[in-house]
């Protein structure tokens, strides 16, 4: 190899130096406010999907405890014979339940003494958790013939039935049906999942079951309440609101398998359930009306309570004017459920349904998506009906539209997927376009759709660049939630790719992305300061060529490649909390190495040398974590040094950090 001249090796410096980007530069101006940041920012999204609620938060451990998952099959049920007893298990519609559960399980024991059994079980939502030294409760309704002599044991055991985890016994069964509790408490057994449900019994006759249930301890030990490691991860994110029931959930496909509020909320044993065609799987409806409003009080949040309003997916839809009647009704009867003191009608069944004291309730969805309603100017008028109806009856309500109405609306709910570059683009700036003063914001759903069934760092980083723009223009958009927020990460749990956080029954985690929300959500001032930057470095982005729609032929001439484009790499925010002078700088470094940037803030008379820094990072965008590795990416909180009105920090590869300074 020839050897290198000084003057070659002083023009390869020059190259060098040349392509090199020139260090950034942030100046913040923390004297002056640019918009405020509304307290409503950060919430959550949530609707049936992926298993969210069955199988999901809502801590049910028996799947189709009422038998209705399917009319002909005991879905999730098994018979169970041991040591050579016998028996079968079908549905009987000749003993109903009750009024809403036309059918009941029939087991008939023809052969059983003592170890010799014969019994049901139930396999859960893949499977039963068991924890050690834990309490369950069991709720059945049962009634037997006149040969039953019982007892019935009920054991949570594992799926080879080598160990019984923890049982209980019912002495003696009624002919008629009964509700019988029990306690079971598990040993000092390591967690499992594989693990099922049995009732069984060593004696003959015919036992009939109308309602299953099973719960371990739930979240401030609420009845019929939620998972404790979900709401946990939940809590850290400090969501100011939940939006609810949905998404498609909401509306069903059909009229008839929308989310109809009255038929969630009482009694368990005495709802109905329905088909959520939206997402094709049965629901219980155990998260009702009522258990959403308990799990905002759990955990402070505002419901954002969206109401059915007269479209379902299959391009069904109620035509506005009288026929709408019902459903504006219903809505405003759901609102007085929600708000309404004991004195009025559906406040004084919120009372009987265990709570007495009314919700705080600002804003009413009006339907979801509506955009997608192809008849011309149906929701015009469908929104224009509830919003008069909703203003007459509850004037202190903010009443939000799903999409532009010529109708006057109080909130536009918008939802955004993306891919990353996308969000780094063009959506991240989006909003700082946007006339002032302007159109208040609902960003009710999105997501950076890259990874399943959980997002991965790449969409971490598309969307902590996204939530820079949202809060940067807070003025204008005043919520936010993610969607969709749960996924149940079990073979056929997930109907939608890209998901916040991810469980099976026994454990949870959160993505790259639930970590980068929880770091917006959870630090953040009350205003936005004004930042001006100079040499923000991009990279080159080629965007992929457009895909024909799904089912429509490939076209004879290929579209043209769509050209290459510059997309920034670094993104920022800056906003103060004004009661304690906190500042808080959230930098997004998507660049593959790291960035060294100089940040100078003015309007102070001093900013301490020591701060905090929290950093979510990864080696590759591609990097992420699963039920099986947890905790693969977390952020790091560490206390800094050298920060001031004026220092140079550098921010590592594929990063989210959020930069916490104290000024005078
Ligand atoms: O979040 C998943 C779905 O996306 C929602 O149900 C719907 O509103 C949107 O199209």
């Amino acid at each position: 190899m020839k050897p290198l001249t000084t003057l070659s090796l002083c023009a390869l410096t020059l190259m060098f130096i040349g392509a090199a980007q020139a260090q950034p530069v942030l100046r913040i101006n923390a004297g002056e406010v640019a918009a405020r940041v509304s307290p409503m920012l950060y919430g959550i999204m949530t609707e049936e999907i992926n298993y969210s609620y069955d199988g999901g938060i809502y801590a049910e451990q028996i799947r189709n405890r009422n038998f209705k998952e399917d009319a002909k099959d005991p879905v999730h049920w098994q018979l169970v014979e041991e040591r050579r007893g016998t028996g079968t298990m079908a549905l009987d519609t000749a003993t109903p339940f009750n009024d809403v559960v036309p059918a009941s399980l029939k087991l008939t024991i023809t052969r059983a003494a003592g170890n010799q059994r014969a019994g049901v079980a139930n396999d859960g939502f893949w499977g039963i958790a068991v924890k050690p030294v834990t309490r369950y409760r069991a709720m059945i309704y049962a009634k037997a013939d006149a040969a039953f002599k019982g007892p019935l044991t009920v054991a949570i055991v594992s799926n080879d039935g080598a160990t019984t985890h923890a049982t209980a016994q019912l002495p003696r069964l009624s002919a008629e049906w009964k509700k019988y509790e029990l306690t079971l408490i598990t040993g000092k057994a390591a967690p499992s999942a594989t693990n099922r449900f049995v009732i069984s019994a060593g004696s003959p006759g015919t036992v009939w079951f109308g309602f299953v249930s099973l719960f371990p301890p739930t979240f401030n030990n609420r009845p019929n309440g939620n998972r404790s490691d979900i709401m946990q991860l939940l809590a850290a994110m400090k969501p100011a609101f939940l939006r609810f029931p949905g998404g498609n959930y909401l509306e069903g496909r059909t009229i008839a398998t929308r989310f109809d509020w009255k038929k969630t909320i009482g009694d368990i044993t005495a709802r109905p359930g329905h088909m959520n065609d939206s997402w094709r799987y049965w629901s219980s409806d155990g998260m009702g009306l009522l258990e959403f409003l308990e799990w905002c009080e759990d955990l402070h949040m505002e419901p954002v309570l969206a109401v059915y309003a007269g479209y379902s997916l299959r391009q069904v839809r109620v035509p506005f004017g009288p026929d709408l009647e019902p459903y504006v009704q219903e809505a405003l009867e759901e609102i007085e459920y929600v708000t309404g003191g004991p004195n009025t009608k559906w406040g004084a069944r919120r009372a009987k349904d265990g709570h007495p004291s009314p919700f705080k309730l600002r804003y009413v969805e009006v339907g979801n998506e509506d955009g997608f309603d192809q008849q011309e100017g149906s929701y015009e008028g469908r929104f224009s009906q509830f919003y008069k109806a909703i203003k007459a009856r509850y004037p202190q309500l903010q009443v939000i539209s799903t999409m532009k109405t010529k109708h006057p609306t109080d909130v536009i709910d918008e939802h955004y997927y993306r891919n990353s570059e996308d969000f780094m683009s063009f959506t991240s700036h989006l909003y700082d376009k946007r006339p002032r003063p302007g159109q208040k914001v609902f960003v009710g759903e999105w997501a950076t759709r890259v990874g399943e069934p959980t997002p991965n760092m790449s969409a971490a980083l598309g969307d902590a660049a996204w939530m820079t723009g949202m809060e940067r223009n807070s003025d204008l958009v005043i919520m936010s939630g993610y969607a969709p927020l749960f996924v149940n990460v079990n073979p056929g749990g997930m109907q939608w790719k890209t998901n916040l956080i991810g469980y099976d029954v026994l454990s949870t985690y959160g993505s790259p992305a639930y970590h980068a929300q929880q770091m917006f959500s959870a630090h953040h001032g009350d205003v936005v300061l004004p930042i001006e930057s100079q040499n923000v470095p991009t990279r080159e982005w080629q965007p992929p060529a457009p895909r024909p729609r799904p089912g429509t032929p490939p076209p004879a001439i290929p579209p043209p490649t769509p050209p290459v484009q510059k997309v920034e790499t670094l993104f920022f925010n800056a906003t103060r909390d004004s009661k304690t002078g906190t500042i808080y700088l959230k930098v997004v470094n998507r660049a593959s190495a790291p960035q060294p940037i100089r940040v100078e803030i003015s309007g102070l008379k001093s900013v301490a040398a020591k701060g905090q820094a929290i950093t979510l990072s990864a080696g590759s965008p591609d990097d992420t974590n699963s039920i099986t590795e947890p905790n693969k990416l977390v952020p790091v909180t560490k206390t800094v040094d050298g920060l001031g009105s004026n220092f140079t920090r550098e921010f590592p590869p594929y990063s989210i950090t959020v930069l916490q300074m104290t000024g005078k």
